[in-house]
């Protein structure tokens, strides 16, 4: 799979695995995007990498995911990869806490792992058709289920995920 010329939104991208993945499609002549909650952490990424795009975006605010995505429309209608890296774990011991705490944490954690996933992507659908529609007139190759396993790969197995990446 081609992995230069591409638009490609990261979303966390300012920390950890996804900082990672950001940085390689960085390297490799991609317009990167990334988003997250902490503004200092996205700003730090940006003076590594000047020709980085950086939104400020909780993904578990419905509000903020249409807004990201509405910039996406106006701003990157090109996007062609979408890594869904943004993710919080962690270990809840019942016995230990107060029950309520630790459900209003684990919903926030399914917002961001799953919720927000489906979401974005949903939402995401109608730029994605426009840059599918693009790349089939133009006899380009579209290796969706390979984006799509990787996306999946990249959630549980970051290690593999890089990899692939560095393979293709
Ligand atoms: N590191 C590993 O070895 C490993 C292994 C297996 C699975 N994973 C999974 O891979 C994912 C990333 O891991 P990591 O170690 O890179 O974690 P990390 O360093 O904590 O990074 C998490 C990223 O997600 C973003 N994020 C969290 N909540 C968000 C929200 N509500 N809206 C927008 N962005 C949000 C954070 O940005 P902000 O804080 O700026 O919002 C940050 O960029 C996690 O889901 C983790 O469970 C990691």
């Amino acid at each position: 799979m081609k992995l230069s010329g591409h638009t490609v939104l990261v979303t966390g991208g300012g920390a950890g695995v996804d900082m990672a993945l950001a940085r390689e499609f960085y390297h490799r002549n991609n317009q990167v995007i990334i988003c997250g909650r902490n503004l200092e952490r996205l700003d730090r990424a940006k003076q590594e990498m000047s020709n980085l795009e950086i939104m400020q975006c909780d993904l578990t605010k419905d509000d903020e995911i249409k807004s990201l995505v509405e910039t996406l429309t106006d701003r990157f209608s090109q996007l062609s990869i979408s890594v869904n890296n943004a993710g919080v774990q962690k270990n809840y011991k019942f016995t230990e806490i107060e029950p309520k705490t630790a459900l209003a944490a684990i919903d926030r954690e399914i917002m961001v792992n799953c919720n927000a996933v489906v979401k974005l992507s949903a939402l995401c659908l109608p730029i994605a058709n426009e840059v599918f529609e693009a790349l089939k007139q133009n006899n380009y190759e579209i290796k969706v289920v390979k984006v799509k396993l990787l996306i999946w790969i990249n959630r549980f197995l970051p290690k593999l995920a890089a990899n692939i990446l560095r393979r293709s």
